[in-house]
């Protein structure tokens, strides 16, 4: 009977071994060691062995029993070791992965625009300055030396508010609303939104343009001129160029349309260039001396009769600049908000 005990306990440690999964070890232990197991099975038989030889036997029994056991509970825990490393090995981190980028947004091409305009002109001694844009017609148009039966105030064009109040169309109303204000000497940019009944593929009814103007002693057409070719080369590159063409604005005298050189094909005027249409030229703002009516509606007069006090005042579309500064066909591709046409800039 001992030399039996002896097999089935040496089978039951080599099968423990095999043992691959806890579930075939489990399997193991119930063969051997469980109620009906291969162990327990020799035991119930033991009744029939001459009593003399029963504690020896008995004592054999719980001796592989406990070995069993013991083997057992050593499989178990390495198996168990093995299913723990799998399971790191499948839940590993690569803590030396690049992390995701947090989204960040970028400034519309108008907000690019303006802040360029407004970095080039303050390096220059101009401060910036905003107005409304519900603005009296008063400052709109009146004191602009705008008459009341100018065509821009045709229902067409001007957004009226109420009696007397309008969506400004243009920010030369901030002229006189700073002049009003202060006294001279003046130097402001004055940049921001302005409407206009006006839409298609370079119109669009709300806009943005940037003022500027210069009160003072003896400021001449020439300062102008060298302002306006300083800002030009910082916006548009180095070997810009400016031309001036005589035009009439109701608040200068003399008034000039200010066109720069192509900055793509650099005026080598060619049919096929996209942005200046073979023109060599871009128009790129009005300008001129400001007139003595605006001084006179400003409170200046006494300032202007008793010496030369004068001036000059400039106004550019930034929508417009932006469009030819990224080659963007349409100006309502700027409002709709369109994530694809945002992520460019
Ligand atoms: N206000 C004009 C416009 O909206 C632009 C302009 C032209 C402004 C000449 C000026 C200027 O200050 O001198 O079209």
């Amino acid at each position: 009977m001992i030399k039996k005990l002896e097999e089935i306990s040496a089978q039951a440690l080599r099968d423990l071994e095999a043992a691959s999964t806890l579930e075939a070890l489990e399997q193991v232990r119930i063969s051997v060691l469980g109620k009906k197991g291969t162990l327990s099975d020799v035991l119930k038989t033991l009744g029939s062995v001459p009593a003399a030889e029963r504690p020896a036997i008995g004592a054999a029994a719980n001796e592989w029993k406990r070995k069993i056991e013991a083997a057992i509970e050593t499989r178990k825990a390495s198996l168990e070791n093995a299913v723990l490393q799998a399971q790191l090995e499948r839940d590993r981190v690569d803590i030396s992965l690049p992390s995701r980028l947090p989204h960040r947004g970028s400034l519309h091409p108008i907000t690019q625009t303006t802040r360029k305009i407004i970095e080039v002109f303050s390096r220059i001694g101009f401060d910036v300055v905003t107005g409304p844009e519900v603005e009296t017609d008063f400052l709109n148009f009146e004191a602009v030396n705008i008459p009341a039966d100018h065509p821009a105030r045709d229902m067409q064009d001007t957004f009226f508010m109420g009696p007397g109040v309008v969506l400004r169309t243009h920010t030369s109303a901030v002229q006189m609303r700073t002049m009003r204000n202060q006294s001279w000497p003046l130097r402001i940019l004055a940049p921001g939104a302005v409407y206009r009944n006006d839409s298609d593929a370079t119109h669009s009814p709300m806009f943005h343009q940037v003022e500027g103007l210069w009160v003072d002693r003896d400021v001449k057409m020439s300062d102008l001129k060298g302002t306006l070719l300083f800002f030009a080369r910082e916006m548009f590159g180095a070997d810009a160029k400016i031309r001036l063409r005589p035009s009439y604005f109701p608040f200068v005298e003399p008034g000039a349309e200010v066109d720069v050189s192509c900055f793509l094909c650099r005026s080598k005027i060619s049919d096929s260039c996209r942005v200046c249409k073979g023109t060599g030229w871009l128009e790129i703002l009005g300008a001129g001396m400001v007139h003595p009516r605006l001084f006179e509606m400003a409170g200046y007069s006494e300032a202007v009769r008793s010496g030369a006090l004068t001036g000059y005042a400039f106004g550019m579309g930034v929508d417009r600049i932006a469009m030819l500064l990224h080659g963007i066909p349409d100006l309502r591709l700027m409002f709709q908000s369109d994530v694809r046409f945002l992520k460019q800039f």
